[in-house]
C-alpha cells in the first residue's frame, strides 16, 4: 500500500495519533508532560529512532531525536523511518520533529521523507500483506511554508525511485529476466518522462558488444540493453550513469557454489539504481543531461555458455581473455562504459554488485568508491555523505593492473595475483573509460543488499545508490581537466 506524505503548516484537528519529537538533552521540555520516570523505566532515553506510546488526547507517539546538536538529515531520515513502524497500526500520523531542527531544514524535511517512505517499504508481490499494517498517511505538521512543502515531495519522489530499485533487486531472476526488466524500464522512463532505446541481441550483435553477447552465450534469456536518457533542453552539464544488471548469476562455467548463488538474483542492483535516478532526474536535477546505460543478461551454464580461455572483443576493440566466468559483470560493464564513453560524457559513475572481495575489504554496508579523477571522487564521497550511504576511497594500484595482462589478448578478466580482487575489478573497469573522463566506480555488492534490517533499510534489496546517485545530480559540477599521474 503506497504511503502519501504531506505537508500541514500546524498539527491539524482530529488527529488520533501525534508523534512529537523528544530531544536527549531536552527530555523535560519536549515530552510533553508525559511520565518521564515511567518512560525512563521503559528504557526511553530520546536516543534516535526509540519511540514510546504514551496517552492522552491525542495519543502521543514520542519519538527520539538523539542530542540537539546532531540534529540533521540523517537523523531525520531514521527517525523517520522509526515513526512509521511504530505508527503502522495507524491509518494516520501527524508528524511534529521538525521544528527541533534549526539549521539544514529542508534537507532534513527531504531525508525525513525518505525516512517515513523507505521505513514503510515491504517486498509484497508473493506473500500476503500484514492486515494489521493500516498506516496510509503520514501529515508531516512543521512551519516552513513551500520550501518544506516542497522538500517533503523531492524526499518522497527519490524514495519512489528507491522503492522501484529495491522491488526490482528482490524480484527472482527467472521472473526478472532481461526482457521483463527492459519492459519495467519503459514503463518507468515513459511515466518519468525519459526517453528510452532498447537494444534487442541483434542489435547488441551489431554494436559489438562482445562482453554482453558473451556473458549471455549460455543462457536461453535474450540480452537486452538499455540507454535512457534525460536530456533539457541546455543542459548545464551530462552525467552518464553505468549499471551492472546481470539478472542472475550462477557464475557460469565457473560455477558458484549453491550458497554462493543465494542472492545472484541481486546482481542488477547497478542497472536497478540507475533506473532509479533516471526516474528521479527531472525531479531533482532537470537542467542536467543524465543518460543510463544498462546492459542486462543473466550469467547461466547453457551448453554453448562461454567457455574458460574463450576470448571476447569488447565495444572498444580491446580483446579480453575470460578465465572465470563468474568475474563477468567486468565483461559487460566493458561494453556499456565503451558505449558511455563514445557519448562524450563531463563524468561518468557506474554502480555494480562487482566483487565478494569488496565485502571482505569493507562489510556489507559499505561500498568500494575507486576512480581515475580526485574531484570527481570527492564529488561522490559529498553526495554519499548527503545522502547517509556509506562509501569508501580504494585505491586503484598500478602493479595489480600488471596482473591482468593476458598471454594472448589485451585483458585477462581475473588477475595472476590473489590479492586485491574489488581493485583489480575496478582497474579492469578504467580500460573502458576515456581517459579524458572523470569516472568514479561504485562496488556495491555489500550494501545493494540488507542482511539485517535496520532503520530504513529492509532485509533484501536496499535500492543502495539512488539516493546517493539524486544528490550527486542535484550538485553536479563539471569536473576539471583529470589529474594525470
Ligand atoms: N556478482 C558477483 C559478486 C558478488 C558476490 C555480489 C557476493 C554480491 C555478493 C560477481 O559477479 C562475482 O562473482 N565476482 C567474483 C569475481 C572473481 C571470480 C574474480 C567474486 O567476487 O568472487
Ligand atoms: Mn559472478
Ligand atoms: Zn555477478
Amino acid at each position: 500500500m503506497a504511503l502519501t506524505v504531506t505537508h500541514a503548516a500546524a498539527v491539524p484537528e482530529d488527529v488520533a495519533l501525534l508523534a512529537v519529537g523528544v530531544r536527549s538533552d531536552h527530555l523535560d521540555d519536549d515530552a510533553d508532560g508525559a511520565d518521564l520516570g515511567l518512560l525512563g523505566a521503559q528504557g526511553f532515553e530520546g536516543k534516535v529512532g526509540q519511540t514510546a506510546l504514551v496517552g492522552g488526547e491525542p495519543m502521543r507517539l514520542l519519538v527520539g531525536l538523539g542530542a540537539s546538536d546532531d540534529l540533521g538529515p540523517a537523523v531525520l531520515r531514521r527517525v523517520g523511518a522509526a515513526i512509521v513502524k511504530a505508527a503502522k497500526r495507524e491509518a494516520t500520523v501527524v508528524v511534529g520533529v521538525l521544528d527541533h531542527v534549526a539549521e539544514q531544514r529542508a534537507a532534513s524535511a527531504e531525508a525525513l521523507a525518505e525516512g517515513l517512505v523507505l521505513g514503510a517499504y515491504r517486498y509484497g508481490e508473493y506473500k500476503d500483506a500484514d492486515e494489521f499494517v493500516k498506516l496510509t498517511e503520514v501529515v508531516v505538521a512543521a512551519k516552513g511554508g513551500k520550501t518544506v512543502a516542497a522538500a517533503l515531495e523531492k524526499g518522497v519522489q527519490v524514495a519512489a525511485a528507491v522503492t522501484l530499485a529495491r522491488d526490482l533487486v528482490n524480484e527472482p531472476g527467472g521472473s526478472l529476466t532481461p526482457i521483463a526488466f527492459a519492459k519495467r524500464a519503459e514503463r518507468a522512463a515513459e511515466a518519468a518522462g525519459l526517453t528510452i532505446e532498447v537494444l534487442d541481441k541483434a542489435a547488441i550483435e551489431k554494436a559489438k558488444l562482445g562482453g554482453l553477447l558473451g556473458v549471455n552465450r549460455g543462457s536461453t534469456q535474450a540480452p537486452r540493453f538499455l540507454k535512457i536518457s534525460h536530456e533539457p533542453a541546455k543542459a548545464r552539464g551530462f552525467l552518464a550513469l553505468v549499471g551492472k544488471g546481470i539478472t542472475f548469476d550462477s557464475g557460469g562455467l565457473s560455477l558458484k557454489t549453491a550458497d554462493g548463488m543465494i542472492g545472484m538474483k541481486g546482481d542488477m542492483g547497478g542497472a536497478a539504481a540507475v533506473l532509479g535516478a533516471l526516474v528521479a532526474a527531472p525531479v531533482v536535477a532537470p537542467r542536467l543531461k543524465v543518460v543510463g546505460y544498462i546492459p542486462l543478461t543473466d550469467n547461466m551454464v547453457g551448453g554453448d555458455a562461454t567457455r574458460v580461455g574463450d576470448v571476447l572483443r569488447a565495444r572498444n576493440g580491446k580483446t579480453i581473455e575470460v578465465l572465470n566466468t563468474d568475474a563477468e559483470g567486468r565483461l559487460v560493464l566493458a561494453d556499456a562504459l565503451s558505449l558511455a564513453t563514445e557519448d562524450e560524457p563531463d563524468a561518468i559513475v557506474d554502480l555494480a554488485t562487482l566483487t565478494g572481495a569488496c565485502m571482505v575489504a569493507l562489510g556489507d554496508r559499505t561500498a568500494g568508491l575507486m576512480g581515475n579523477h580526485d574531484g570527481w571522487i570527492e564529488q561522490v564521497e559529498e553526495a554519499s555523505d548527503a545522502a547517509d550511504e556509506p562509501v569508501w576511497h580504494l585505491p586503484l594500484p598500478k602493479h595489480i593492473r600488471k596482473g591482468l595482462d593476458s598471454d594472448i589478448a589485451d585483458l585477462r578478466n581475473i588477475p595472476t595475483g590473489r590479492y586485491g580482487g574489488a581493485l583489480a575489478a575496478g582497474l579492469f573497469l578504467e580500460e573502458f573509460v576515456g581517459d579524458d573522463i572523470a569516472w568514479a566506480h561504485l562496488d556495491i555488492a555489500g550494501p545493494a543488499w540488507g542482511f539485517e534490517p535496520h532503520d530504513e533499510i529492509p532485509k533484501g534489496g536496499t535500492g543502495f545508490g539512488v539516493r546517493t546517485l539524486a544528490r550527486l545530480m542535484a550538485g553536479f559540477r563539471k569536473p576539471g581537466p583529470a589529474t594525470v599521474d
